[in-house]
């Protein structure tokens, strides 16, 4: 998969280079590229925004330099993710979504977002047939300085899907979402006893069948708890 992402901090992406993505990438699986949008400024100054149409707070990041810089990097079936608090909740299965795709790109706003053209732009016919997708993703709701964080979250979540990215695929088998949220059993290790609390007995029966029982009812009781 490659993966581009277009920022106006690129070292805030460097985090993409450690652990399981660094190995991803130094192995192949995953190719990720770090873009300046600044490079794509026409003027001294490396200006990319500009005052909002019809007033208000705060800037607008400017059409052209998003244009200039998308242009040449949107290729056939790219998924151009913009990100900004007003868009798509991420989730899982969004997630497995992307994970099919064979180039991701996000485009990481700043200040009050980027200017709404850029998003209609690309949603026009003639990117349609190249089969280029536009979505507007938000990771929760909240509002963050900037896009990056989120580019980082939803490129963790979708490269650990890729065949071969996992060290274990077995965890992925492992795990499992329904509509009230992740389904995950509370997990134990050595000692068997710590401060005074025991590992539920049922996990030291090695009786799988009950174990895989006490597992699911564990993991549906937290998910209600934390909804
Ligand atoms: N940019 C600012 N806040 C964001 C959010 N919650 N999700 C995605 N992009 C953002």
């Amino acid at each position: 998969m490659k993966i581009d992402v277009i920022s106006i901090f690129p070292e805030y992406l460097s985090p993409l280079n450690l652990s399981l993505l660094g190995k991803a990438q130094s192995s192949g699986l995953v190719e990720i590229n770090v873009h300046d949008l600044r490079k794509q400024t026409a003027d001294n100054h490396n200006t990319v925004d500009d005052t909002p149409y019809g007033g208000g707070a705060g800037m607008v990041m400017l059409p052209e330099v998003w244009g200039k810089t998308l242009d040449p990097m949107l290729e056939e079936n790219s998924d151009l993710i913009i990100l900004t608090p007003a868009g798509k909740k991420f989730t899982q299965k969004m997630a497995e979504s992307f994970a099919k795709s064979s180039h991701l790109l996000f485009a990481c706003g700043r200040y009050e977002g980027i200017d709404d053209r850029v998003r209609q732009h690309y949603c026009q016919p003639e990117y349609q047939v190249k089969n280029i997708r536009v979505h507007e993703v938000s990771i929760g709701d909240y509002v963050l300085g900037g896009g990056e964080v989120a580019a980082m979250v939803i490129i963790e979540a979708v490269t650990r899907l890729i065949p071969g990215v996992l060290g274990n695929p077995l965890s992925l088998a492992e795990e499992s979402h329904n509509d009230e949220g992740y389904l995950e059993y509370p997990n134990f290790t050595k000692p068997q006893e710590w401060r005074g609390i025991a590992v539920p007995e049922i996990l030291l029966s090695g009786n799988h069948a009950e174990i895989a029982k006490w597992r699911k009812a564990q993991a549906e009781k937290r998910a209600k708890e934390n909804l």
